[in-house]
């Protein structure tokens, strides 16, 4: 079918309009439809402020003051500072079930992956080889003579080559996992053959 003249015309101009409104140029925004909600009247974040002598829009807390967020620790990773916090940290938990619980919880996530599900020091990652070092034992008579203060020091802080996961698992969550360290896993182990090296 042939397209008449009239109507060519109009496909012609159609596609003219069409592309017209593609733009190469990424720097220009191009039209704003409703432009309300782009331009906001507040100053934005990251934006030059003229109502402080700084010039900044995001403030610095007030020198002194801690986020309700944020947990202090007052201990450092030098020298005897492990040692001091298994004097002075007291495990505010008391033993039972609710506790040990919510410390299996975190254990298991956040631990059992190198210290093992038992806290003999053999979990997957290690046995796998996909984690190069070998993960201390939990349980061992070693572990059992550590204070509380001791490793909440180290899983705060770190121990060695072991990172610290103060980040990641809070204050009451870190106590509960030290009693269920304490209380489950170092009470309840008992050494089995390793069938791995049977072979
Ligand atoms: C990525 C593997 C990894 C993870 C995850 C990990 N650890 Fe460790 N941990 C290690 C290694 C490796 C060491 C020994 C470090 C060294 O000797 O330098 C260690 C050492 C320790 C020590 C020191 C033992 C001692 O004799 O003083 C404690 C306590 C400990 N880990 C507890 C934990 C707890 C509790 C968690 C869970 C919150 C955890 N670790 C998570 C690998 C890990």
């Amino acid at each position: 079918m042939m397209l008449t003249k009239s109507k060519s015309i109009l496909f012609a101009l159609l596609a003219m309009i069409l592309f017209a409104s593609c733009d190469r140029d990424r720097n220009h925004p191009g039209w704003d439809y409703f432009p309300d909600m782009f331009y906001s009247t507040a100053y934005e974040t990251y934006t030059p402020n003229p109502n402080f002598a700084d010039g900044k829009t995001m403030r610095n807390p007030v020198k002194g003051t801690v986020s309700r967020e944020m947990t202090t620790f007052a201990f450092t990773l030098e020298e005897g500072e492990r040692a001091r916090a298994g004097e002075e940290l007291v495990n505010p938990f008391e033993t039972n079930a609710k506790t040990l619980e919510a410390g299996k919880h975190v254990y298991t996530v956040f631990c059992a992956g190198c210290h093992g599900i038992d806290g003999s020091g053999s979990g997957k990652l290690y046995t796998m080889g996909l984690y190069p070092l070998k993960p201390r034992s939990l349980v061992n008579d070693a572990a059992k003579e550590l204070k509380d203060g001791e490793i909440y020091y180290s899983v705060t802080l770190g121990f060695g080559s072991m990172g610290p996961h103060g980040a990641q698992i809070n204050p009451d969550d870190r106590w509960k996992l030290i009693s269920y360290i304490r209380e489950d896993l170092q009470k309840n182990f008992k050494e089995t053959v390793d069938t791995t090296k049977l072979n």
